[in-house]
């Protein structure tokens, strides 16, 4: 595996598999690598020849400074894993060689930027859009894959390839979860024993919502999910939405079905958790 830290040795490999006719497969991560993260790269190795990754864990992204400093890291773990999944370049660099200036650049992503995510962590979506259009640009993939975990995510990253009219083809890969249901996340390394054990609530209420889409409207299986979460001393429900899959947009009714989904993000102790199901 070549591992670079630099631009310009990156870019001067990935020219090399071009000129050879090879197709590049990538996966953005910020690293603290898991199942989930390993699940979307096997799947770029299968459909491509060659897999490139980053491990980056992007400042510019973080609206809250502790939760970057309390982000989990080990690169030279994360550097055994990519190795026995045969993965071909990784690229690590340090903030300086990505952001040499201080960047202000705005995008304007609509109505997609201003819920859920977009309204709880503000500025998140920009130093995501920023970080994963310079990595387009460095890397040049033919394919990038990312999880159904980060739905909004998703949504705001193909919304900046079709602005920017980035050549790339964004594939969608479903959540992996725990055997117990919780969706995987680098950020389930930080929860204490006892947090971990009840973490998988987060799922179970997800599906609980959807078992109710016969006999209640989505405003009825919100105020349910908002008192099952009022009785659990130890979660932080910070928004349970349920939204349409293409624009985010809260539902009143079912009529978009199908194509509905449920999402929610918690604060349990110290650690804030997101996920999201298909609920129609
Ligand atoms: O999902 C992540 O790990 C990050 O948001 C990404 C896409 C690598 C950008 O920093």
């Amino acid at each position: 595996m070549n591992i670079f830290s630099t631009i310009s040795d990156t870019v001067k490999t990935l020219d090399q598999y071009r000129n050879e006719g090879k197709a590049i497969g990538f996966v953005p991560t910020m690293g603290a690598l898991h199942d989930g993260h390993l699940d979307l790269m096997r799947r770029a190795k299968k459909e491509n020849d060659v897999l490139v990754v980053s491990i980056f864990v992007n400042p510019i992204q973080f609206n809250n400074p502790d939760d970057l400093k309390k982000y989990p890291r080990d690169l030279e773990k994360d550097k055994k894993s990519l190795e026995e999944i045969n993965c071909d370049l990784l690229f690590s660099p340090e903030v300086n060689e990505m952001y040499p200036e201080t960047v202000d650049y705005k995008y304007d992503f609509g109505k997609l930027e201003n819920v859920m995510e977009g309204a709880f962590r503000p500025g998140h979506f920009n130093g995501v859009a920023i970080v994963v259009k310079k990595l387009f640009d460095i890397i040049g993939p033919d394919k990038a894959y990312f999880g159904e975990k980060d739905y909004q995510q998703l949504a705001i990253i193909k919304k900046l390839v079709e602005m920017e009219n980035i050549p790339v083809q964004i594939v969608t890969c479903p959540t992996v979860r725990e055997k117990d249901g919780l969706a995987m996340s680098s950020r389930n390394e930080r929860l204490t024993a006892e947090e971990r054990a009840i973490a998988p609530f987060i799922f179970q209420a997800l599906n609980d919502a959807k078992s109710h889409i016969n006999e209640m409207v989505p405003e009825e299986i919100k105020f349910r999910l908002q008192n099952q979460f009022a009785d659990q001393p130890h979660f932080e429900l910070e928004y349970f939405e349920i939204a349409d899959d293409r624009e985010l947009q809260p539902v009143i009714n079912w009529n978009k079905a199908p194509g509905i989904r449920g999402f929610m993000a918690v604060q349990l102790g110290n650690v804030r958790l997101i996920d999201n199901i298909r609920i129609i």
